[in-house]
């Protein structure tokens, strides 16, 4: 990776708001998820706004141009517009337009699938520099009457650029996905099945479902099974993970699948209590958050692995060369 950028909105929104908001307390909110606060974006702040931030960042890291960028993916369940992509409405704030750009839609595997997606690009040699987002404004598709769901989610922005060099990065990578059961998560109205209607958005249609309990067991089991698998596809041992990186859903997840891989210390790295679940966000904004405080070293292998609705997962191995 040539650079790692995050973005977070200004506000702050923490569990003593929504104590006076929901039928909720600070003591369930931790001790259920780890969180004590999130960010929430301003209305008129969007995912690309987001995105835009975060790109900058891991630009500027990265020591090259904007016009060095010759394809823009954006990982995002909450985008700008139905079409077009927020990819391409980013590439024209970042000065890019006409630049390859397009979305990925596959929820908080949103980043594992995009990086996956963009290292092959490099590795074919089809592109030199790819700019990966991942971008959510969940606050937009969350249910503030909804006590089980609503506490979960904030906003915010990770990106990456990657390069193609030498020395190879990107070792492997394990994907699925299993839609036969829509219904665990997912924002009923809106697309094709459900067209939003007035009463659907009264109903709060428009907003996300999701029954944590099936998630919650769902998600451990595939976060160590993905793991396992991107690891022995690069040759590995989970002896050999420097840093595991999962996406921030809810820290008692995190915690159960780190003690089954015997994952200890700061070599899983946490940020939920800061920001919640930021979706396809949360990987980069990890990734980008332990680049800064100077905690990668030369040659570490780190092992991102995520979940999410669709319901979807992923692992990808990588190795972090200093550039
Ligand atoms: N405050 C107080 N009580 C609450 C709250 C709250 N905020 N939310 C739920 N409760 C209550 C429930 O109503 C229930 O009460 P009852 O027993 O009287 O019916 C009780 O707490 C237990 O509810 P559960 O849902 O069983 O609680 P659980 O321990 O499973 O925790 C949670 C819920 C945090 C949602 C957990 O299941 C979870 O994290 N699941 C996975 C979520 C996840 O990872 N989602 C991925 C989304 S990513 C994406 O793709 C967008």
């Amino acid at each position: 990776m040539a650079g790692v950028g995050h973005y977070v909105p200004e506000r702050v929104m923490t569990n003593a708001d929504f104590e006076k908001i929901l039928d909720t307390t600070d003591e369930w909110i931790v001790s259920r998820t780890g969180m004590h606060e999130r960010h929430i974006a301003r209305d008129d702040e969007t995912t690309s706004d987001m995105g835009l931030a975060a790109a900058k960042m891991a630009i500027e890291r990265a020591g090259c141009a904007a016009s060095d960028i010759g394809c823009v993916i954006v990982a995002t369940v909450t985008p700008d517009y139905l079409f077009p992509a927020t990819a391409s409405v980013l590439a024209a704030k970042l000065g890019i337009a006409g630049t390859a750009a397009f979305d990925m839609e596959i929820a908080c595997s949103g980043f594992i699938y995009g990086l996956t997606v963009a290292s092959s690009l490099i590795q074919s040699g089809v592109y030199r520099r790819v700019l990966l987002v991942g971008s959510e404004k969940l606050s937009s598709i969350t249910n503030y009457e909804d006590r089980g769901t609503a506490v979960l989610f904030g906003d915010g922005a990770g990106a990456v650029v990657l390069e193609a060099a030498e020395r190879n990065d990107f070792l492997s990578s394990e994907l699925g996905s299993d839609g036969s059961d829509p219904s665990l998560l997912l924002v009923p109205a809106g697309g094709t099945v459900a067209p939003l209607t007035a009463e659907g958005i009264s109903e709060k249609q428009n907003k996300m479902v999701m029954k944590g309990r099936e998630v919650f067991r769902f998600a451990v089991t595939k976060m160590i099974e993905a793991t396992d698998a991107a690891l022995a596809k690069a040759g590995l041992t989970r002896k050999d993970i420097s840093y595991a990186i999962p996406h921030q859903a809810n820290r008692r997840i995190i915690d159960a699948a780190a003690k089954q891989l015997e994952m200890i210390g700061d070599k899983v790295v946490i940020t939920v209590d800061k920001y919640g679940n930021t979706s396809s966000a949360s990987i980069p904004i990890a990734l980008s958050e332990t680049y800064g405080a100077g905690k990668l070293k030369d040659g570490d292998l780190i092992v991102f692995v995520g979940f999410g609705g669709g319901l979807s997962w992923g692992a990808v191995a990588w190795r972090w060369w200093e550039r």
